[in-house]
């Protein structure tokens, strides 16, 4: 299949040419720089500049690239710029759908996130309600979401928490940081992760999943107490003190109560794990672990 990978440079982005490439697809990657098309061309892929809030020039890559699916994984994390971030979700990916539609293209699988669900007591399925609550965070997403819909078959890829090579949470970067100035807490409340390599083989595999949403997260959600110890053990920083407490997950509407927002619940990867994805790393007990040697 031909595939325009918008944000071939990003964390999952640069994973993800090679295992489309080595999967037979053509590929065009998408930069904003000269020094990220090249990077794009270097690993086997054709290049093409691409602002995403630059409409017109948006409409003219596509029309120009034709691919057959577009798999959208831009973001402004990177440099943790959140509100540019939203302007991505809502924006961006109203130019790439727009572009898409116009170029003729019949199949997209683009990135959201998982924690946007209501309160809970268990980890979150695809099918339970949104916090619409919090309109800043869920409202772009949803509107990155409802967008990618347009396209006649659609893919929405709610990740966890990636961590890995080029992610906030890997040796050196935002989270070691966090942990050092006792930014980081250990309390109750609950996260999903995905190493970012897992990240990617989910865009690879999703180009021929059935339309609609799919959690992609590890198999075990935590709260904060049990993962961020093994966290700081992993990038050599301090531990923070462990918030004690009820050690299973708190019942819907009792967040405040054991240190817990409601929302802070974790996803369920059942789905994603039906469709035929299996995580090389099943959970962040092992794979945190292990990112020194990824260094
Ligand atoms: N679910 C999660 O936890 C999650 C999800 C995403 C990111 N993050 C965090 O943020 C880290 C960095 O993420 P990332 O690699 O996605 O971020 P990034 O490197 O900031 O951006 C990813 C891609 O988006 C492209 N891009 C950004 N703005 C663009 C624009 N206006 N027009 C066109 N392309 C644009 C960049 O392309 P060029 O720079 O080459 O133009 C890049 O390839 C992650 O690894 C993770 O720690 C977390």
């Amino acid at each position: 299949m031909r595939v325009l990978l918008a944000g071939a440079n990003g964390a999952i982005g640069r994973l993800l040419v090679p295992m489309l490439l080595e999967a037979g697809h053509e590929v065009v990657g998408t930069s904003r720089s000269d020094a990220g098309l090249a990077a794009i061309t270097a690993a086997g892929a054709d290049a093409v500049r691409l602002d995403v809030f630059d409409r017109e020039s948006t409409l003219r890559a596509l029309a120009a690239a034709r691919p057959e699916a577009v798999i959208h994984q831009l973001t402004a994390l990177g440099e943790r710029r959140f509100d540019e971030n939203a302007r991505i979700r809502r924006e961006g990916t109203r130019n790439l759908v727009d572009g898409a539609l116009k170029a003729g293209v019949g199949r997209i699988v683009a990135q959201s996130i998982s924690w946007v669900y209501a309160a809970g007591d268990k980890p979150a399925t695809e099918d339970e309600p949104l916090d619409l609550a919090r309109e800043g965070l869920v409202g772009p997403a949803m509107a990155l979401e409802s967008a990618a819909a347009e396209i006649e078959r659609h893919v929405v890829l709610r990740y966890g928490l990636l961590y890995g090579p080029g992610t906030w949470y890997f040796p050196g970067e935002w989270a070691a940081d966090q942990l050092r100035e006792g930014q980081l807490k250990a309390g109750a409340a609950v996260s999903s992760f995905v190493h970012v390599a897992d990240a990617a083989r989910a865009a690879l595999l999703a180009l021929e999943w059935p339309d609609g949403v799919v959690n992609v997260v590890d198999d075990e959600p935590a709260p904060a107490r049990e993962w961020v110890p093994v966290l700081a053990s992993a990038l050599g920083e301090p531990a923070p003190p462990v918030t004690t407490g009820p050690s299973e997950i708190p019942p819907a509407g009792a967040g405040a109560a054991v240190g817990r927002e409601g929302w802070e619940r974790g996803a369920s990867n059942a789905k994603a794990r039906a469709l035929g994805w299996t995580p090389a790393w099943p959970t962040w007990r092992t794979g945190f672990p292990a990112l020194a040697a990824e260094s």
